[in-house]
């Protein structure tokens, strides 16, 4: 098995030649170094990596106790004078269930489950619905932006709903959800100090405006999930005022990328395969599977990570406690030992369960409402216009690699 520590395989992947398909990126990997050793890669991480590229590995060390979040720093104590001196921003990542691990990511990701469960997801679905058809309404000269028109204000009109904060706020929010939501992805982001001006004053004020909300919905409580989470957060258990702000900013920023990423890869991979777009119209009760086969063909999410809580072996190799472990979602789900032709889109593949919504403990909280999302918002747009077609253009992804979307979605209806 060959390691080849000189490949800087994160700059090769946001470099212009691969941002708009790593997959032989992934493929040369999965062949030659399935299990990659990168040794402080220069730039933008300060440690060794691990990186996994085959289904199978991934899906066993993210379901493993084995590995975890390994938050090597700890957490610190609320209101101590070390936390007092911390900015918004690293105070909020303090409590991001994402980061945590049991038993603090045991309470924390259980009062969000406990507060969004299947059934109020599902019950969501005819307002997505009403959403995408208030969306559509506004297209106009027979084309459409679909990421700025459609699946980016339904991402966002989604989750406001869901969550229940005013319609007046919606555009302030979102402005400083897609400032903050570039803190998520590590690898391909390094800040300015200007940036981080940026990033810190929009955490200032995320924050104290949830604070806010929070206050007035503990005296005022509406049908929505922030009343539902102030209302259970009962017992000793109970997340304290800092940690329930903290996880409204993690779920607005989550809700906000990817579901968008999700719907406009979806549409672009449908579009791209016109004889699947046409099995689609035919039967639209395959639209369910048609959006696993969506989120495993292009995923929003190309990697997650977890650190090792012991010595560990991989494909043969000695992973010592402690290290980072980088999983590919995106190479995973395109890996030939788990997929037959892993590289044709088909919307009646079998058995599907992709890797982009994590596993174990950590696997997306809101991946029941993402793919109700998915589903609602294509079932209503190709239903409207059921010639939707690309137009005779390049279209090119964004350049960050946690988050895969594309730049712009132009097409005609
Ligand atoms: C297509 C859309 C989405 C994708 C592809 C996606 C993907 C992911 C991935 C890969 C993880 C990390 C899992 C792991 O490390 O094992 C994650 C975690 C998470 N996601 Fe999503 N996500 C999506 C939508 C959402 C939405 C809509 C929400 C909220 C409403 C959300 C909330 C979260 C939260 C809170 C976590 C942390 C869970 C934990 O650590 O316990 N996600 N997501």
């Amino acid at each position: 098995m060959k390691i080849d520590q000189s490949f800087d395989l994160f700059k090769t992947l946001i470099s212009s030649e691969t941002i708009d398909d790593p997959y032989p990126v992934y493929k040369m990997l999965r062949e030659e170094s399935p299990v990659y050793y990168m040794e402080s890669p220069t730039g933008f991480l300060s440690e060794s990596l691990w990186v996994l590229t085959r289904y199978d590995d991934i899906s066993k060390v993210l379901i493993s106790k084995k590995f975890g979040r390994g938050n090597r720093f700890g957490k610190v104590k609320v209101n101590s004078k070390f936390y007092d001196k911390m900015n918004s921003l690293t105070k909020m990542r303090q409590h991001w269930v994402n980061f945590l691990d049991p038993p603090d990511h045991t309470r924390i990701r259980g009062f969000i489950n406990k507060c969004m469960t299947p059934g109020m997801v599902l019950n969501m679905r005819v307002r997505m619905e009403s959403i995408a058809d208030h969306l559509i309404a506004k297209f106009s000269n027979g084309r459409a932006e679909i990421i700025s028109e459609f699946s980016y204000p339904f991402a966002t009109l989604t989750i406001a709903e869901f969550l229940g904060t005013p319609e007046s706020d919606r555009d302030i929010l979102d402005k400083w959800a897609s400032q903050l939501v570039k803190t998520l992805d590590v690898v391909t982001n390094q800040f300015t100090q200007e940036d981080l001006a940026v990033i810190y004053k929009a955490a200032d004020e995320m924050k104290s405006y949830i604070g806010e909300i929070v206050d007035s919905k503990m005296s005022e409580p509406g049908d929505d999930f922030i009343s539902r989470m102030l209302s259970i957060s009962e017992g000793d258990d109970k997340p304290d005022r800092e940690e329930i702000i903290a996880t409204l900013v993690l779920l607005i920023m989550d809700a906000h990328e990817a579901p968008k990423n999700l719907i406009s890869n979806g549409l672009f991979a449908l579009l791209k395969n016109p004889e699947q777009h046409e099995m689609l119209l035919k039967d639209m009760t395959k639209m369910d599977n048609a959006v696993e086969e969506m989120m495993r063909y292009d995923s929003p999410a190309q990697f997650t990570g977890r650190r090792t809580h012991e010595d560990e072996i991989i494909r043969g190799f000695e992973i010592k406690k402690g290290v980072q472990i980088i999983c590919m979602l995106g190479a995973g789900n395109r890996d030939p030992e788990r997929y037959e032709n892993p590289d044709m889109f088909d919307i009646e593949r079998k058995n599907i369960m992709p890797l982009s919504f994590g596993g174990g403990i950590h696997f997306c909280a809101g991946a029941g409402m993402a793919k109700v999302e998915g589903q609602a918002a294509l079932n209503r747009l190709l239903s409207a216009f059921p010639n939707i077609s690309l137009l005779d253009k390049e279209y090119h992804y964004h350049n960050y690699l946690h988050s895969r979307g594309l730049d712009s979605l132009e097409v005609k209806l």
